[in-house]
């Protein structure tokens, strides 16, 4: 016997779901894990088990050993682009077709949310599949060919970066903002997948929790979340958003990408 046991999800949480008017969803690396792409901070498959972020993710890095940083990027790039959204990216989609508003707001910077199906998502660390120049912050959609490695700023010469949020960077000021209010007028929040340890991930259930929003952790490792004012669902996204869905809308479907 293989079967996997069933995901328990509160009968409260289904129906504070389907009568929801606001939900805000923040998501972390956890909701593409079984997608195939590492997380961060998992103490054996994380990127930060391996890689040293200082080495790697900080513009200090990049300004000392350019070509290191943008292969790194360029090995996530390569993983990103031959990922596909699992069942958890495409229940979040679902859910956004249902209801009357989903904000979506994620730290991942792989874009498979959007190729699940949703549209109103807001990344707060970037995009890894863009790029822009380390200088001026020029967007760069392609550039020539010199061989040059990282590519060059077809305008101004200075050295490509991908257009990812770096520690020690400030996000995106809307992005924060979207946030911030998102987290004040929702009546549900989620957060998904994310070990909360970098802000404002946080914060921002705490916020919706004290404007009275009710606030539900999904999260296969929950022991930094224990707050009795919280809903723990304690399992994978991939399965634990799909069983939601379906326990809110009983036959609802999924429709898989492509
Ligand atoms: P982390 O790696 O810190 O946390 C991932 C979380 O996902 C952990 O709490 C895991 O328990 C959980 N998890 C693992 N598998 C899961 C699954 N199948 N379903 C649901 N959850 C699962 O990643 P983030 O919180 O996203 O920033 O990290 C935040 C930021 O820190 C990242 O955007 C990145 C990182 O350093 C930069 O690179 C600047």
């Amino acid at each position: 016997m293989n079967e996997k046991p069933a995901v328990d999800i509160p009968a409260s949480l289904a129906e504070a779901l389907r009568g929801a008017k606001h939900v805000a969803v923040l998501t972390g690396a956890g909701v593409s894990a079984e997608s195939g792409l590492p997380t961060f901070r998992d103490p054996m498959t994380g990127l930060w088990a391996k890689y040293r972020p200082e080495d790697l993710a900080t513009p200090e890095a990049f300004a000392r050993d350019p070509r290191l940083v943008w292969e790194w990027y360029e090995w996530r790039r390569g993983l990103v682009s031959a990922a596909r959204p699992n069942p958890g990216h495409l229940a979040l989609a679902e859910m956004e077709r249902r209801l009357p508003r989903l904000s979506l707001f994620t730290q991942n910077v792989d874009g498979l949310h959007q190729r699940a199906g949703s549209r109103n998502v807001v990344e707060l660390h970037g995009n890894i599949t863009r790029s822009k120049c380390f200088d001026q912050e020029h967007a760069a959609e392609s550039w020539p060919e010199t061989g040059d490695v990282p590519p060059r700023c077809a305008r101004c010469g200075s050295p490509l970066r991908p257009d990812v949020v770096w520690f020690g960077e400030a996000l995106p000021a809307s992005a924060l903002a979207a946030a911030w209010d998102a987290a004040e007028s929702c009546d549900l929040f989620f957060s998904i997948g994310t070990s909360g340890m970098v802000q404002p991930a946080a914060s921002l259930s705490h916020q919706a929790q004290s404007r009275g929003a009710t606030v539900a952790i999904i999260n296969p490792d929950v022991s930094n979340f224990v707050s009795r004012s919280q809903i723990l669902i304690q399992g994978p996204s991939g399965r634990v958003l799909p069983a939601l869905l379906e326990k809110a809308w009983p036959a609802s479907r999924t429709t898989h990408e492509g």
